[in-house]
């Protein structure tokens, strides 16, 4: 018997930023397709679509990922955040800021991803050292910083400092 056909579409129902969102999308489309092409979700940037470069992290149920890798279908129900769900009444999140304080931006593709994975990395450990900074954030690729004021950032917010020793 020939194997039935994969639909042509399926329906996706999950949350991102805090909103339920319903929405029906071909079964190959990832969650960055839906998030920028759907969404409009558009901090969350498309580079090499590959998992290399780390620009399409978001978060995904608490876990930051390469949205470029992950099917839609793969996260119905679940919690979802990109970088448009960090400030607050129009307040910059305390990473979002450190990262202007520190003159941590330059072209900023990469800032949106690099700010989703140091969310995920000061959540699980609030108190980084340098090493565990640059660690976290090995999988987000900059281009224009040379890396120093993003791990700046980071660090000036780990609570007590933490110590490579
Ligand atoms: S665009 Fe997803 S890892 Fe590069
Ligand atoms: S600020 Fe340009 S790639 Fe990081």
């Amino acid at each position: 018997m020939r194997p039935a056909l994969e639909p042509a579409t399926l329906d996706l129902s999950l949350n991102v930023n805090g909103d339920a969102v319903t929405l029906t999308v071909p079964p190959f489309a990832t969650l960055l397709d839906v998030l920028r092409d759907r969404l409009q979700l558009t901090g969350t940037k498309y580079a090499c679509g590959e998992g290399e470069c780390g620009a399409c992290s978001v978060l995904l149920d608490g876990r930051v990922v390469n949205s470029c890798l992950v099917l839609a279908a793969e996260c119905k129900g679940a919690e979802v955040v990109t970088i448009e769900g960090l400030a607050t009444n129009g307040k910059l999140h305390p990473i979002q800021q450190a990262f202007v304080d520190h003159g941590a931006i330059q072209c900023g593709f990469c800032t949106p991803g690099m700010i989703m994975a140091s969310f995920a990395l000061l959540e699980a450990n609030p108190s980084p050292t340098e090493e565990q900074v640059k660690r976290g954030l090995e999988g987000n690729l900059c281009r224009c910083t040379g890396y120093r004021k993003i791990i700046d950032a980071v660090l000036s917010l780990a609570r007590g400092g933490g110590s490579d020793d």
